[in-house]
C-alpha cells in the first residue's frame, strides 16, 4: 500500500521508529517441505481478522509463496487495474522480502489481487517507517516475465477461499543457484479486505502488524531462516 489517505499520511507525521518491537521468527525449509505462517490480527489495532495463511519454501532458483485468504466474501478486485497499478486500494495479499538481518530500507514488495493481477516494486524506505518528509521512493519491475515473477490464483467462492501462488527468483537478491539454505531474511506479510459497500474503507491485517497503519515499517519485518 502507498497513499491509502489523507489521514494516514497525517498519522504518518507522529510516525517515529518504534524501540526494537517484538517480532514473529520463522524457519522455511526447502521444498516440497514448507514453512507456514498464520495470522489473524489487524493492522495496527491487533483485533481478530480472518484467517490468513502463507506457505514458504524455497528452491536452487526460487522463493515459492502460497498466499491463502480464508472467510473472503468478497474477491473485490479494480478490473480496470494492470500489471503494477494501484491493486492496493481493493482487495489483496502481500509480501514484503529483503535478504540480510537488519531493519531494511530497500526491499522487494510483492502484492496480488483475486484476478491474479499483480504489483511487483522494490521500495527505498531510509527512514525506515516511511517518515513524513523523509524520502520514499519506489522502483516498479515492469517486465515481470523477464524477472521470472511467476504466478497463479484459484477462487473458491463455495469454499470462501482465495489462493495464490507467487514465485521469487532467488537471483533477484544475488543469492546463486542451490546456496538458499541458511541465509536470513526479514519478511512481513499483509491483506486487505474491502467490499464494494466499503470501499474505499480497508480491513488490514498482518503476521506482524505494524503500530500503525502503514506497511512500511520496517522493524515489524520478521526473521526468516532458510533451513
Ligand atoms: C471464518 O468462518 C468460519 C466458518 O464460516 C467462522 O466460524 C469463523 O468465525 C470465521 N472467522 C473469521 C475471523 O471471520
Ligand atoms: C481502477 O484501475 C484503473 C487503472 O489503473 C484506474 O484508472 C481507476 O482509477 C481504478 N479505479 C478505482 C475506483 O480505483
Ligand atoms: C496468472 O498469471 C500467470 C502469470 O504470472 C499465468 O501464468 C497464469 O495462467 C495466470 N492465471 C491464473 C488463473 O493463475
Ligand atoms: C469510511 O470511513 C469514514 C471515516 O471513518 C466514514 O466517514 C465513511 O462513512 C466510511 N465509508 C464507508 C463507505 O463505509
Amino acid at each position: 500500500m502507498f497513499f491509502r489517505s489523507a489521514a494516514l499520511l497525517a498519522s504518518l507525521v507522529t510516525a517515529s521508529l518504534a524501540a526494537d518491537p517484538a517480532v514473529p521468527s520463522l524457519n522455511v525449509p526447502a521444498c516440497p517441505k514448507k514453512g507456514t505462517v498464520v495470522y489473524e490480527t489487524s493492522v495496527p489495532d491487533r483485533t481478530s481478522f480472518p484467517k490468513t495463511q502463507v506457505d514458504l519454501c524455497y528452491d536452487k532458483s526460487a522463493i515459492h509463496l502460497t498466499f491463502t485468504a480464508y472467510n473472503e466474501t468478497n474477491f473485490f478486485y479494480n478490473a480496470s487495474a494492470m500489471t503494477n497499478d494501484a491493486i492496493y486500494n481493493f482487495e489483496v495479499m502481500e509480501a514484503f522480502i529483503y535478504h540480510g538481518k537488519q531493519d531494511p530500507q530497500h526491499y522487494l514488495e510483492i502484492e496480488i489481487a483475486p484476478n491474479n493481477v499483480t504489483y511487483n516494486a522494490f521500495v527505498y524506505n531510509p527512514s525506515k517507517v516511511r517518515a513524513a518528509g523523509a524520502e520514499f521512493g519506489h522502483e516498479f519491475i515492469t517486465d515481470i516475465y523477464g524477472y521470472g515473477m511467476q504466478t497463479t490464483t484459484k477462487l473458491d467462492h463455495a469454499k470462501k477461499l482465495w489462493t495464490s501462488n507467487f514465485r521469487v527468483p532467488l537471483g533477484i537478491f544475488n543469492i546463486d543457484n542451490g546456496a538458499a539454505c541458511g541465509t536470513d531474511w526479514r519478511m512481513n506479510f499483509f491483506r486487505t479486505i474491502v467490499s464494494p459497500a466499503t470501499y474505499p474503507n480497508q480491513t488490514l491485517g498482518g503476521w506482524s502488524p505494524p503500530n500503525l497503519a502503514s506497511f512500511h515499517i520496517t522493524p515489524y519485518f520478521g526473521h526468516v531462516k532458510f533451513i
